[in-house]
């Protein structure tokens, strides 16, 4: 019998990102809340004799080793010796470096899956520094849910789970690259680095209680090189958001709404525009960890 496991891959948006100073290493210092959301990427992950190989429905994402899910597979085939291989078969619907998370959280879902699969075993820390050896993001999707990220935004810890039930997605259409969004930062918060963090934490409480003071540290430069950005911020508020921001690196907006009929017409309007939308909610931790696998 072949072994196989279906499992979902939710994408995730920040509520707030603080830059706080550029480190020794390159990595940026973060101060952020992490959010899952309803907009999953689907896994298909059977376990084969020797080889990694990925499949996708989606052309922009490489099929090589230089996908994070096929980073993931490999090193996890290395750090527990094991000689098993693994088809993984991506169903794409998180759009492609959009600051959705959509490869990190792919990455994640696939050490969960293969360390069932492959019958292997790794400790919690083991399964998190392997996670934070992929990228600065994988970690938190091994938890998921609302999430305090520090450090490079690998050091995950939960936090109060926000709920937030009317959200709206806005992808205007082009990528962003992570590293150029990050090496165009000047302008750091290097003062005050402490207090960001209760001040971070409060932001992610106070998501219902607007005017929210949650930023992104991140968007005032990647509003500079794609002004379309600002745009798409500037209708979501004009279509009833009480709260606009660009998700991680961007350029994926997040709209704060109300109620689901202001969000689905603005979701409809967002379409008539030409931009990928989408109305999601957040989903908190427990919901996370008893959904991903199906
Ligand atoms: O960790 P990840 O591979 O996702 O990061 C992609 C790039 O983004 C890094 O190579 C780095 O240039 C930048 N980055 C950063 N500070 C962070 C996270 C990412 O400078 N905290």
């Amino acid at each position: 019998m072949t072994r196989q496991l279906q499992i979902k891959s939710y994408a995730k948006i920040n509520w707030a990102l603080d830059v706080l100073f550029k480190r020794a290493d390159g990595y940026h210092e973060l101060r952020t809340i992490f959010q899952t959301v309803s907009l999953f990427d689907r896994l298909r992950i059977t376990e084969t004799d020797r080889n990694i190989e990925i499949v996708c429905n989606d052309p922009r994402v490489p099929c090589d080793e230089t996908n994070l899910a096929h980073k993931a597979a490999a090193a996890l085939r290395e750090a527990t010796g094991t000689s098993k291989g693994a088809r993984i078969e991506i169903e794409k619907n998180i759009p492609v470096a959009a600051g959705l998370g959509g490869g990190s959280s792919n990455a994640a879902m696939t050490l969960l899956a293969l360390v069932k699969l492959w019958e292997v075993e790794l400790d919690d820390r083991a399964m998190i520094r392997l996670a934070a050896s992929l990228g600065s993001d994988v970690p938190f999707f091994l938890t998921g849910g609302t999430a305090l990220g520090i450090g490079r935004g690998e050091d995950v810890s939960s936090v109060e789970q926000v709920r937030a039930d009317h959200l709206l997605l806005v992808n205007p259409g082009f990528a962003v690259s992570t590293r150029d969004a990050y090496e165009k930062l000047s302008r750091l918060t290097t003062s005050e680095a402490s207090s960001r963090i209760p001040f971070t934490l409060r932001a992610a409480r106070g998501i219902r209680e607007l005017p929210l003071e949650a930023s992104n540290d991140l968007e005032e430069v990647v509003l500079g090189v794609h002004p379309e950005i600002a745009e798409v911020k500037r209708r979501l508020v004009s279509l009833g958001a009480r709260h606009a921001l660009m998700s991680g690196s961007g350029a994926t907006v997040f709209g704060v709404f109300d109620n689901s009929q202001l969000t689905e017409q603005a979701a409809s309007e967002m379409r008539m525009l030409g931009y990928w939308t989408e109305p999601v909610r957040a989903i908190d931790r427990s919901e996370y960890q008893s959904t991903i696998f199906e």
